[in-house]
């Protein structure tokens, strides 16, 4: 295995998605407790250009080291290749799906023919869909279902104090604000899955695949602000998050929730206390066991992930530029076959 190379994208330094460069690179090796996955599909998602970019969009002690040349990317779908002799559980040929090493960085990493995966991280693809939808799904699902569903592990919060707790779902009203987007389109999903009355925010494009996915009611934001109109809500889930993620505490009812997916920036921990809201966030985790769990989801149908646009690996510039154009309808993914 020495010595071999594979195509990959990597960046040599910062910046726009001109810095994604597709070149050849060291294929990786395992190391006990992974598995080699020949990638067919890899799914694109904000940390992607987070990284890309330097990590302006994070506090400067927040700010990893980054060791260039790096690999991007976390979501993949593939076929083993190679196992550790201490990985049980997989066997070569198996068509499976990961989201890699996340939040922690990784030598190998998912923009590549090629990706070593802790098999803890690992799970065998639903054979119900091909691998570009299996790619597609898991940062997206994982953050969906880690908020919504069950956290799944015992490790620090960096977000906050306090463990998430996800919170019931059946007969509540759920907001969910960015809900077309990869975050978004899967939580209205596990919304109506678990008998929610879900109120879907988003721009006017995406009412009727919204109303598709389930939507009870649709809020365009471009016309209406939906801190205005709405009230009374048990549970709001903001997939835009950031420092506006606030204005949606006055919605909720007292004993209510607001979860922001990205919650830097939110200062309203005082009016949340007075209006007898909680606010909770966590940080998405690598977990095999919950891709398997989700997995049965995605195989029956219960769950779909929708391609917003597809790109070959070598275009991987092309697929961060059409991210950068926003309004996306689902995930953006790679072709690596
Ligand atoms: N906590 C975690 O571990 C974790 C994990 C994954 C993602 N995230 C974060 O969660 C966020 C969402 O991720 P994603 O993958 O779902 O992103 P995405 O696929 O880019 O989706 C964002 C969606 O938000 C919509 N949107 C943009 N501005 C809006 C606004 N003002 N009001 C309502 N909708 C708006 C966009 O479409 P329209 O504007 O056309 O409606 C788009 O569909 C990102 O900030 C990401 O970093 C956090």
């Amino acid at each position: 295995m020495v010595g071999k190379t594979m195509k990959a994208v990597r960046q040599h330094e910062f910046g726009g998605p001109e810095v994604l460069r597709y070149e050849d690179a060291p294929r990786p090796e395992i190391q006990p407790g992974e598995v080699l996955v020949r990638v067919h599909a890899v799914g694109v998602n904000p940390p992607d250009w987070y990284l890309r970019d330097g990590y302006k969009m994070l506090p400067p002690e927040w700010q990893p080291q980054v060791p260039f040349p790096v690999i991007l990317g976390t979501d993949i779908s593939g076929v083993v290749e190679a196992l550790a002799d201490d990985v049980s559980g997989f066997s070569v040929g198996d068509e499976v799906y990961a989201m890699v090493r996340f939040p922690s960085f990784g030598p190998s990493k998912a923009y590549a023919e090629y990706v070593t995966v802790p098999a803890t991280e690992l799970a065998l693809k639903p054979p119900g869909i091909d691998h570009q939808h299996a790619a597609a799904a898991p940062m997206s699902l994982l953050t969906a279902w880690q908020f919504m569903i069950e956290l799944g592990h015992d490790e620090p919060n960096p977000l906050q104090p306090a463990k998430h707790q996800p919170v019931p779902l059946q007969g509540k009203t759920v907001l969910i604000n960015g809900a077309a987007g990869g975050v978004g389109h899967l939580a209205v999903q596990i919304a109506k899955w678990r008998g929610a009355r879900v109120i879907a925010v988003a721009s006017a494009e995406h009412e009727a695949f919204l109303r598709e996915l389930g939507a009870d009611e649709f809020i365009d934001y471009t016309q209406t602000d939906a801190e205005e109109v709405v009230r009374d809500i048990d549970l709001v889930i903001d997939a835009v998050g950031g420092p506006n993620t606030g204005r949606f505490l006055r919605t909720l009812k007292r004993g209510g929730a607001l979860f922001p997916i990205f919650p830097l920036g939110f200062s309203g921990a005082e009016e949340a206390s007075q209006l007898g809201v909680a606010v909770s966030a966590t940080q998405v985790r690598s977990n095999g066991a919950q891709l398997a769990e989700v997995g049965r989801l995605l195989d029956a149908g219960t769950l779909r992930v929708v391609i917003d646009s597809r790109f070959a690996l070598a275009d991987a510039a092309k697929a961060h530029e059409r991210a950068a154009r926003g309004h996306i309808r689902g995930k953006i993914v790679l072709r690596v076959d």
